[in-house]
Order: C-alpha cells, then sequence, then structure tokens
C-alpha cells in the first residue's frame, strides 16, 4: 500500500454506550505524527461526507489510531456500522493544531463530555509528561452514559465523575466538580471537550475566577485545512478557522452564540440525509 493509496481497516471495535463506539483503525502515516489536539477527517464510504472526529489514542510502532465516533446524523453512522475488517474510505490528518502544554503552578483540570472525555486523554498524558498535577472530570447525563473513565484514570493524577442524575459522582454539572476541585487545591489551566452548553459554563465559570481556560471548538467543517471557510468561528474579535487554527481556542474569547447559529445552519438538510440514509437501510 503506497501513501496514495492506504486501507484505513477497523483493527478493534467496542460498544461504550447507545450508538457510540471506540474504534481502533489502522493509519500509519497518521499514527506516526498525530499530537495531543489534532483531528483527521473521514470518509466512511465513496460517496460519503467527510467529517471530522478527533483522536483518543495512538500508538506509533504498530501503525493505528483510536477513535470514539457517536453516531449523530448520516455520515457518523456510516462510521459506526463499520465493523473489523470494513475498511474507511479515506482518513485525513493531523489536522489543526497540539493542544497548549505548559507547566502550570497549580493543577491542570480537563473535563469531557460525551466523545470529549476520550480527545482529551493525549492532552492529559502531555501535561503530564511536562510535569503538572493533571485532574480529569468527565460528565454525562447518567452513569451508563460516561465514557472512557478507566483509561483517562490512567491518564491523570485523579478522575472526578459528575451526573446529572446523580447516579454516580457528583449530582450536576463538571463545573460542581471545578468547585470541589478549587476548595481544596489551586487551578491554574482548564481545558473543556464537549457540548457547547458545556464549555460556555466552564468559560464562564474560569473567567470570574481568574483560570485560563481552553476549548475545543466543533464548528461544521468541510475541507479541514482552511480553505472553505465552514468552520469560521470569531475569538478575540477576530475571524480564525476552527480547523486550521483550533480547534484550541482561549474560551474566554470565544463568540460562542456564532458558533451556535452556524452549528445549526443545515438542520434541514442533516435531518432529510439522515431519513434518505435510514429509509435504504430499512429496504
Ligand atoms: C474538531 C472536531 C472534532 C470532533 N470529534 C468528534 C469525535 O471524536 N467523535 C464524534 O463522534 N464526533 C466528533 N465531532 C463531531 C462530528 O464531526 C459530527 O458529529 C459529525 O460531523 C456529524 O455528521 P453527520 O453527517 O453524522 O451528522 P449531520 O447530519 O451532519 O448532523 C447531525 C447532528 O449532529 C450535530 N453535528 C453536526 N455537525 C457537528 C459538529 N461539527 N460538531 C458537533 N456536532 C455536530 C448537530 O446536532 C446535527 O444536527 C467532532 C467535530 C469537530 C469539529
Ligand atoms: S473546514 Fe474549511 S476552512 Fe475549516
Amino acid at each position: 500500500m503506497g501513501k496514495y493509496n492506504q486501507d484505513f481497516k477497523v483493527l478493534t471495535k467496542r460498544e461504550l454506550c447507545a450508538n457510540t463506539y471506540h474504534f481502533k483503525i489502522q493509519a500509519p502515516l497518521i499514527a506516526k505524527k498525530i499530537l495531543a489536539g489534532q483531528f483527521i477527517m473521514i470518509r466512511p464510504n465513496e460517496n460519503s461526507e467527510r467529517i471530522p472526529l478527533s483522536i483518543c489514542g495512538w500508538n506509533r510502532e504498530e501503525g493505528y489510531i483510536e477513535l470514539i465516533i457517536m453516531s449523530a446524523g448520516r455520515t457518523s453512522t456510516e462510521a459506526t456500522i463499520k465493523e473489523v475488517g470494513d475498511s474507511f474510505k479515506d482518513v485525513v490528518g493531523p489536522l489543526g493544531q497540539r493542544s497548549h502544554i505548559a507547566k502550570y503552578d497549580g493543577a491542570c483540570v480537563l473535563m469531557g463530555g460525551g466523545y470529549g472525555t476520550g480527545a482529551i486523554i493525549p492532552t492529559a498524558r502531555d501535561l503530564k509528561e511536562a510535569g503538572n498535577r493533571v485532574i480529569g472530570v468527565v460528565g454525562a447525563r447518567s452513569e451508563n452514559l460516561l465514557l472512557m473513565v478507566d483509561e483517562l484514570k490512567d491518564a491523570c493524577d485523579e478522575v472526578y465523575l459528575t451526573t446529572n442524575d446523580g447516579s454516580i459522582g457528583i449530582e450536576g454539572f463538571v463545573t460542581h466538580a471545578l468547585e470541589e476541585i478549587q476548595k481544596k487545591e489551586k487551578v491554574s489551566s482548564v481545558l473543556a471537550v464537549g457540548p457547547v452548553p458545556m464549555m460556555i459554563a466552564v468559560a464562564n465559570m474560569t473567567k470570574e475566577d481568574g483560570i485560563e481556560c481552553w476549548v475545543s471548538l466543533n464548528a461544521i467543517m468541510v475541507d479541514g485545512t482552511g480553505m472553505c471557510g465552514a468552520c469560521r468561528v470569531t475569538v478575540g474579535g477576530k475571524t480564525k478557522f476552527a480547523c486550521f487554527h483550533g480547534p484550541d481556542f482561549n474560551g474566554h474569547e470565544v463568540d460562542f452564540k456564532e458558533l451556535m447559529t452556524r452549528q445549526k445552519m443545515f438542520v434541514d438538510q442533516e435531518k432529510i440525509a439522515m431519513e434518505a440514509f435510514t429509509g435504504a437501510l430499512e429496504k
């Protein structure tokens, strides 16, 4: 297999919770270069759209990358129905910039919701390697929706769990865990990766408390290389491309209102695409 004719084979597939799977994909060239915080774009089949996905791990020697894919619409579902031995048509990357890594005097708190819990694992490892105390926080609606907790525990000094229904850990949101942590120790930096309302809450709280805050922006992307402008976001009053300048940005400077409006731009088309796809599957 050459550089332009690779086989992105599914090596393993594991269900994490309803509609969400962990995959190991053969991709030796990406595995060789990928850094914490960067992402890839996949096209599951010849006629699929391309979607961006974070990387939750890799093995440079064995040449694979690890992904968490939640089936949200047509293309992500085309990916999650792949089985071991199937291949993805394209996997492009690494894309975007590495997460911000520095040595801090207080703890680094990394917060993940949904697939975001996988995305924070490589950054947690790098921050720890840089000599930091690293605390992970995983939030979900309920215990059965918490993902990758054991893997995050391996990468962090300590992990807090939060559930909206209180089925395990702290009852409430990831911000409640941050409150608890701040009662015990100094926090210097926070990274939040997950649904936009969660990132807004974390950005607001850290701004009040004077803590550095990074968020990973899940803007709609088309090419993923800074060419098309689909992922345009406003940060600190300036136009940035989430795929090229990010995906991590200073959470205190992000125009989240604009991000949410732009995320909803294609809702009607997304519905039609999913209905056509499920209709074809049922036939
Ligand atoms: C940098 C980055 C990293 C990402 N990492 C992951 C990951 O590791 N695992 C994962 O499962 N998903 C990840 N996403 C989200 C993923 O790209 C979207 O779920 C996917 O593009 C949806 O495409 P679709 O055709 O399946 O659904 P569509 O029909 O396009 O959309 C269905 C619904 O999914 C949501 N959605 C659509 N696009 C996005 C988006 N870009 N971000 C968030 N929600 C969206 C909207 O609610 C939409 O209505 C990431 C997004 C970005 C930008
Ligand atoms: S996805 Fe095209 S510029 Fe970012």
